[in-house]
């Protein structure tokens, strides 16, 4: 079964086909990220405008790279929840008219949801229960995944997320979009115990996350005369802490042996290399998809669409844009 997945909910156009939800086909990814580092951030306006722009060529592009026919996909799958809403309203009308025309059942799926589907985008067979650890620019939750689609939201952030944090304290420490990257990359030359940082949190039993805190804390430190190296390292991980702390803790009360790691974030290497050690340790498999889709890309909607076509869940052409929502099992 092939799925053809949109994404726009933020500020890359992203379009992909998948086979059988595992195999990639095609996968174009646009990003908007240069023209929105000249304004210090995502600018909702901008983001709509380049994804009018952008969306009907990525589609064609993605489709003529393997040659294939547009009739040839047994459904489409959108992020139509959470997300920018101008940007969601772009890939919904797309989606919802190449339904209409082709004939072919339409999904809306939620963007943290897909991005779980990432390390599905492989032919290892996947085990559960699994704890899922979604960490990027717009979520940082913690799910028990039962079984494919099925879910318990454990915790969430109460306020900024991880990946916002990153490119909030980027920008302060003078370093351009995307900040995660350019944080780890100074922080592999800083000493992470220079600082000392809080650890916003972590009790035990608290499965909810809060970081602005350690954002106000670290700027702060910024105002003193404290090496770049030295806050981004002690920043990071003050992250590393909390997240293995929460994420180790559940899969214990939960005795769940798989760890699902997601999003923009878990391409950073520390932290990667902080759960696998961790996970080593503990008898518990860490997974993570390769960087590319960490972050925002298709191929991880049309994966999760895939999911619920052969469960029977589709949506109609009234489907609609949500700027929030929480992951649920519909
Ligand atoms: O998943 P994603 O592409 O988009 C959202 O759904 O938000 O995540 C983007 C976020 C940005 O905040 C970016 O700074 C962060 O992921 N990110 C990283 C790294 N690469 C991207 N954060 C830390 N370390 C990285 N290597
Ligand atoms: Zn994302």
């Amino acid at each position: 079964m092939i799925v053809l997945g949109i994404d726009t909910s933020f500020d890359d156009t992203a379009v992909a086909i998948v086979e059988n939800g595992k195999k990639i086909l095609a996968s174009t990814l646009v990003s908007q990220i240069k023209t929105h580092d000249l304004y210090g951030g995502v600018v909702p306006e901008v983001a709509s405008r380049k994804h009018l722009e952008a969306i009907n060529i990525v589609i064609q592009k993605t489709f003529d790279d393997i040659n294939m026919d547009m009739h040839s996909v047994d459904g489409i799958a959108v992020t139509n929840r959470p997300g920018l809403m101008g940007a969601l309203i772009v890939g919904v009308t797309v989606a919802k008219t190449l339904s209409f025309c082709l004939k072919k059942p339409l999904i809306g799926v939620h963007h943290g949801e897909a991005h779980i589907y990432a390390n599905f985008l492989s032919d290892i067979p996947m085990k559960f229960p699994q704890i899922c650890l979604i960490i990027s620019g717009r979520h940082t939750t913690l799910v028990y995944m039962s079984n494919v689609l099925e879910y318990e939201v454990l915790g969430s952030t109460l306020d900024d997320a991880v990946g916002e944090v990153y490119d909030k304290i980027a920008r302060y420490l003078g370093l351009g979009l995307p900040g995660g990257p350019n944080i780890e990359r100074l922080a592999i030359k800083g000493n992470p115990k220079a600082v000392k940082l809080p650890r916003p949190l972590l009790v035990k039993g608290n499965f909810n996350f809060s970081f602005s805190g350690l954002k106000t804390a670290v700027i702060g430190v910024a105002l003193n005369d404290v090496r770049r190296e030295d806050i981004s390292a002690s920043f990071q991980q003050s992250v590393i802490d909390v997240l293995l702390g929460k994420t180790f803790d559940v899969a214990r009360i939960k005795e769940t042996k798989t760890i699902n790691l997601s999003g923009g974030v878990a391409a950073n290497d520390a932290i990667k290399t902080a759960f696998e050690r961790e996970g080593k340790e503990k008898g518990i498999q860490v997974i993570y998809p390769p960087n590319h889709l960490c972050t925002d890309n298709a191929a991880m909607v049309a994966s999760l669409g895939y999911y619920r076509l052969v469960n029977g869940q589709h949506s109609d052409l009234f489907l609609e844009p949500f700027a929030n929502a929480t992951i649920n099992n519909s």
